[in-house]
Order: C-alpha cells, then sequence, then structure tokens
C-alpha cells in the first residue's frame, strides 16, 4: 500500500506523527507538505493528494488541519475520493469496512497526536466488507459520473 500525506500549518504535529506510525508499520508514503513556518491554503494540499488517490498513484491519503473540516472538503470535490473527517476509532474503522473511505481526513486542534495515531492505524489495518456496502457506494459513483 502507498500513501500520500499532506497538512497544512494547523496539522504539522499530527502529520510527523502519523509518518512515524507509517515508518513503524513499514507502509510506504509520500508526504506533500505542508514544509509551513506561516499560514497556507489547505486546498493546495487536499486536492493534489486527493488527486493522487483518485488517479492511482497512491492506494490512500491522509490529511490534516486545524479541524479536518476543509481538508475533507476539498479532498471530497475530486471525483473518485470519499474522504471521511474521522475523530474516533469506532468511526475509523467504520469508514473503511462500510464506506471504503479512502482518504483519512482529521484535525489537529480538536484531537491529540496519540488518539490521530491510534485513528490512523486502524483505518489503515480495516478492509472494506464490500456486499451491500459496495452497492450503496456503486450509487455515489453513479451519481458522479452524471455530472
Ligand atoms: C487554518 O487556520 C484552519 O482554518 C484550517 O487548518 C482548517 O481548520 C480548515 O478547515
Amino acid at each position: 500500500m502507498k500513501v500520500v500525506i499532506a497538512s497544512d500549518h494547523g496539522g504539522m504535529t499530527i502529520r510527523a506523527e502519523i509518518k512515524s506510525l507509517m515508518e513503524e508499520m513499514g507502509i510506504e508514503y509520500e508526504d506533500l507538505g505542508c514544509e509551513c513556518s506561516q499560514s497556507v491554503d489547505y486546498p493546495d494540499y487536499a486536492v493534489p493528494a486527493a488527486e493522487k488517490v483518485a488517479s492511482g498513484e497512491a492506494d490512500r491519503g491522509i490529511l490534516i488541519c486545524g479541524t479536518g473540516i476543509g481538508m475533507s472538503i476539498a479532498a471530497n470535490k475530486v471525483k473518485g475520493i470519499r474522504c471521511a473527517l474521522v475523530h474516533d476509532v469506532y468511526s475509523a474503522r467504520m469508514t473503511r469496512e462500510h464506506n471504503d473511505s479512502n482518504v483519512l481526513a482529521m484535525g489537529e486542534r480538536v484531537i491529540g497526536p496519540g488518539l490521530a495515531r491510534e485513528i490512523a492505524k486502524t483505518w489503515l489495518e480495516t478492509a472494506f466488507e464490500g456486499g451491500r456496502h459496495a452497492n450503496r457506494i456503486g450509487k455515489i459513483g453513479e451519481y458522479e459520473n452524471q455530472s
């Protein structure tokens, strides 16, 4: 599995934590920044990362900003992206099992690095259940392909 990771200035601590987790887990990743000492715009990081997942260049994406909200809104504008904003371990598991989310967003001003690590680990390790959930995701794709 290859993961693309990015954050704005509001998510740099958790981004470093998740990179260290992926190194421990032996997961290949690409870090798209930011290398920010000042304020940047989260869509400039969310969209390129989401495009890498949508094109198949990366299998999954992890995005962090202050709340996770801006990153998730921007990522979900990219066709084929199912970005889940997650701040608890239960949702991390469910969004993989039921939604086959391919991008995870978290907010560094909402949760700490320890919980973010547990969420990311669970999200990275959990497989999609398929079955009736695949049918539901297919309906999202059908709508997306009409526009
Ligand atoms: C930056 O101040 C902040 O707005 C951003 O990190 C994020 O929370 C947006 O949704």
